[in-house]
């Protein structure tokens, strides 16, 4: 495996193979804890691991340098799952101080002990020498936690980027160009989604700023390193930030005896025309994670849930509740149902898309037990309407509802 970015700064993090589940996200293809370890004339590690891990990345950085030499460990932020290890590694670099910005310094405290930690608090525009190179740094707010930091090498363009950019992707590659771009991209797009999606306005701020760096290589806490395709993942953090949709229907839904299944698909029959990607998909047969992920760049979304006990489908509960949180942007949607002898399903849908500010341009549909052929029609008609909005929103790069990035 190559580990090395650049001469003396190399990878020393955790490739998690078999890890399946991020607090909720399916991490199908697993894992990596990336951290970076800067060798200068003072010695600088980047990030840490997972707790578990934390002694495979002290004898990573033993296998390069006496970890005596270790001067600094930046900490980019304070999630558990880059520093957990934490307390292992101070427990192990009797030289080193702690770096991060005033939020982080509360967080890990919070966390942990800190109590025994030399601790050095930067600010953006802050740098420390270590001889050759310098670490810069620039506070990254809610990009995805309060404390988020940035730490750029300007004398290398490597730019430590922390999650953003990242991919739950397990490989023995360290690097973008090494692997199937389609997989990374696909692994990134499902990564904002499923963590990034809700701050999209900060992340168009911190695009604006990245554009004054001069950057030849981002190494995130997650996944490969970017040096080739640079311009691809910059391009794509903007259309997602952006809201910019897609010429792209989906069909989300749950169903007990096939009566919204029925609504769904004569949905789909409508939306599926050409020029637009028209999606069906079963809630009990995907996973929030897909779910989301199908969502981000979707113009418009009709979403469907029976009836039961006057309420949503469970599963359809457990979506939109995700969804809601997730505050995907700019969507027109629409919601159906049946019912039996009380109504509820659809209503509780159209409260959700209401919620979340998309533009709902009609009442729900419903059926009571079955779907009427007229209902059917009428659920063809709307798929040719989202056909049609979708399409206009995309041609337009317009959004539904609350416009992009507003609060
Ligand atoms: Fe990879 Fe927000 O932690």
């Amino acid at each position: 495996m190559n580990r090395t970015l650049r001469e003396n700064i190399d990878w020393v993090g955790h490739v998690d193979w078999t890890v399946r589940d991020f607090h909720g996200y399916d991490t199908a293809r697993g894992a990596t804890y990336n951290a970076y370890l800067v060798r200068d004339d003072q010695t600088a590690l980047i990030d840490a691991v997972k707790a578990p891990y934390a002694d495979e990345l002290l004898g990573s950085i033993a296998a390069l340098t006496d970890l005596s030499g270790v001067k600094f460990v930046v900490c980019n932020h304070a999630e558990p799952d880059h520093a957990g290890g934490l307390p292992r590694v101070m427990a192990a670099l009797p030289n080193a101080a702690l770096v991060c910005d005033k939020k982080c310094a509360t967080a890990l405290s919070q966390h942990h002990d800190t109590t025994g930690w030399k601790m050095r608090i930067v600010a953006t525009g802050d740098t420390i020498s270590l001889g050759r190179r310098t670490l810069q740094f620039l506070e990254t707010p809610m990009v995805h936690w309060p404390e988020s930091m940035f730490t750029y090498v300007p004398e290398e363009k490597l730019l430590f980027s922390m999650d953003a950019f990242g991919q739950h992707y397990a490989t023995s590659q360290r690097f973008d160009d090494e692997v199937p771009l389609g997989t990374v991209m696909e692994e990134a797009k499902i990564y904002y989604a499923n963590i990034v999606m809700p701050f999209g306005k900060q992340v168009a701020a911190l695009l604006k700023k990245t554009a004054g760096l001069d950057i030849g290589m981002i190494a995130p806490a997650h996944g490969v390193i970017w040096r080739k395709h640079i311009p691809v993942i910059l391009e794509a953090y903007q259309n997602w930030a952006d809201c910019r949709p897609k010429p792209k229907v989906l069909v989300i839904y749950d169903t007990m005896w096939d009566s919204t299944g029925r609504m769904a698909r004569a949905i789909l029959a409508g939306a599926s025309q050409p020029g637009v990607e028209a999606q069906l998909i079963h809630i009990r047969h995907s996973s929030l994670t897909r779910i989301a992920t199908e969502v981000l760049d979707a113009a418009a979304v009709a979403f469907g849930s029976s009836t039961l006990n006057q309420g949503l489908m469970p599963m359809a509960g457990a979506v939109l509740t995700y969804l809601k949180g997730l505050r995907p942007v700019g969507k027109v949607g629409f919601a159906f149902g049946s019912h039996g002898w009380s109504g509820g399903g659809p209503e509780a849908v159209n409260e959700y898309l209401r919620a979340m500010k998309w533009e709902v341009p009609r009442e729900p549909l419903k059926a009571q037990y079955r779907p009427t052929p007229n209902v059917l029609d009428e659920c063809r008609a709307v798929g040719g309407m989202l056909a049609e909005k979708a399409r206009e929103m995309a041609a337009d790069r317009k959004v539904g509802g609350r416009q992009c990035n507003e609060p």
